[in-house]
């Protein structure tokens, strides 16, 4: 079997069948690939019974769909209204600041990868923001920055 094919088969297993399932298993597979291939998609659809077009819309939704290789931490800001109005720039100047990069880029090292999404369903707790897959939320420069900062370390620690 196809490794890629084999690991959503796995994380269907492991999620569920069903359609709410998608959306940890588009992360699943963006965790582990660092990028959502075409062939990811039309699998993820077989596995789940859904039509592909479906697939390709939620992964579009969240910005999943990476035809280049990502970063190892993928940082996704929620981009839409609640967020927006909480402060979403701030946040989003203070990453671009500490990794030097903008959104769509990737640090030279190939450690994080910058990107917006939509609405994250934390909107009552904006700004919010995926790590991956961890969830960060009421999150203030400083807070980001120590959030980033904790990453940078867990990554020179695992260089060691
Ligand atoms: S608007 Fe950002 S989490 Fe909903």
């Amino acid at each position: 079997m196809n490794p890629v094919s084999e690991l959503i088969k796995n994380l269907a297993d492991q999620h569920g069948r069903n359609r709410h399932n998608l959306l940890p298993i588009l992360q699943g597979v963006v965790e582990q690939e660092k990028y959502l291939s075409e062939f990811s998609m039309i699998e993820i659809a077989r596995e789940l019974d859904l039509p592909a077009s479906e697939v390709f819309g939620t992964a579009t939704f969240y910005s999943f769909l990476e035809y280049k290789k990502m970063g190892k931490y993928i940082i996704r800001i929620c981009k839409t209204i609640t967020c927006s109005m909480k402060g979403k720039n701030q946040i989003l100047m203070a990453i671009e600041d500490m990794l030097k990069i903008h959104v769509g880029e990737t640090t030279p090292d190939g450690n994080f990868s910058l990107l917006q999404t939509n609405c994250l369903g934390f909107c009552h707790k904006a700004p919010a923001m995926l790590v991956n897959n961890e969830v960060y939320t009421d999150l203030t420069p400083e807070k980001v920055r120590e959030i980033l900062s904790s990453y940078l370390k867990k990554q020179k620690e695992e260089m060691v």
